[in-house]
């Protein structure tokens, strides 16, 4: 089978490495009918990754392993979006799964950087893989089907995303970035930062921003300084309404000499945008002495899934 390794047992698994996501520019429309919100964002992958391997074996059904970062606050059942994605492949295709998920976790939870998803995505890679299926739309359809930023996580890279950020368009992005990623403690629950996003529009605060033309030219461009004023992400001010200690850690970044500051996704992790790796490692320095953040980590982007073939010894 193609890309698959076997064992002796007969089981056979696929190994994913899929990275967190940040938003370069999250616009956010108003509320549609469905509930969600028409968006226009251009989406990077960052290398700070989750491995999600896929081992399948005789028993049917599916199991979920989770070590790592946060491990114990992952849930288990169907309520794991990783699961969930097997389950609907499996329906997708006529395929009864007979698999076990193993997830080491390094992306926060609920932080902004789509990590659930990541994890959902990397398991629709991996059982394509093991059941032989071609990277086609339908595979896409399903992953739209599990949240709006699991279509990007298929691939990673960059992207432009559109209707509520299923669909997406790979763009072009020369260079390599450098980010300095805070995490915070606790989470912020993506539902409520848009309903706050909802309510401060009716107070006349904030705008939706759909252009994106010159952050396209800027990532043409390859140079950190040319992105840095093109940054932007329309859920500031709601994720910095429901948790104002954002704010502080936003100025302290710009202070310490960032050429940006930004909030990931819906928040509560926060961005720092460097010249190159010597300004991040130094950036990063200062962000953790003032211990505002939980971690940070520096990074470079884009950052793309991979297939590996060095998969654990199945369980
Ligand atoms: O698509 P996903 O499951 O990740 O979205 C989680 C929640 O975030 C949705 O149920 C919705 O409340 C909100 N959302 C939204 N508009 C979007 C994406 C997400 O309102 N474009």
């Amino acid at each position: 089978m193609t890309g698959a390794l076997a064992f002796d047992d007969g089981s056979q698994a696929v190994r994913v490495r899929v990275p967190a996501k940040i938003n370069l520019h999250l616009g956010v429309g108003d509320r549609r009918a469905d509930g969600y919100h028409d968006l226009t964002t251009v989406y990077q992958g960052i290398s700070l990754y989750d491995e999600v391997t896929v081992i399948a074996g005789q028993q049917p059904g599916v199991r979920v392993e989770v070590f790592g970062d946060d491990a114990e606050a992952v849930p288990l059942g169907t309520d794991n979006l990783a699961v969930k994605a097997v389950l609907a492949l499996g329906e997708e295709f006529g395929v009864a799964p007979a698999v076990t998920v193993r997830i080491a976790k390094r992306i926060p939870i609920a932080g902004g950087l789509a990590g659930g998803s990541a994890d959902a995505a990397a398991a629709l890679v991996a059982c394509s893989r093991l059941w032989g299926m071609p990277f086609t739309d339908r595979l896409v359809k399903v992953a739209a089907g599990l949240g709006s930023d699991v279509p990007f996580c298929l691939s990673g890279g960059t992207a432009l995303g559109t209707g509520h950020g299923e669909r997406v368009e790979e763009v072009t992005a020369n260079g390599r970035y450098h980010w300095v990623v805070a995490t915070a403690d606790g989470q912020l629950s993506t539902p409520a930062v848009y309903a706050e996003v909802d309510r401060l529009r009716e107070s006349g605060i904030g705008s939706y921003s759909s252009a994106v033309t010159e952050l396209l030219e800027a990532l043409r461009t390859g140079r950190a300084e040319e992105l840095a004023p093109q940054l932007r992400n329309d859920m500031t001010e709601a994720a910095m309404s429901l948790r104002p200690q954002l704010r502080e850690i936003l100025t302290a970044g710009a202070d310490d000499g960032a050429l940006a500051a930004l909030l990931s996704g819906s928040g509560p992790t926060t961005l720092f945008l460097a010249r190159d790796v010597h300004h991040a490692t130094a950036l990063a320095g200062r962000l953790r002495m003032r211990r505002l953040a939980r971690e940070v980590h520096c990074v470079h982007a884009p950052a793309f899934v991979s297939v590996g073939l060095s998969p654990a010894q199945p369980g």
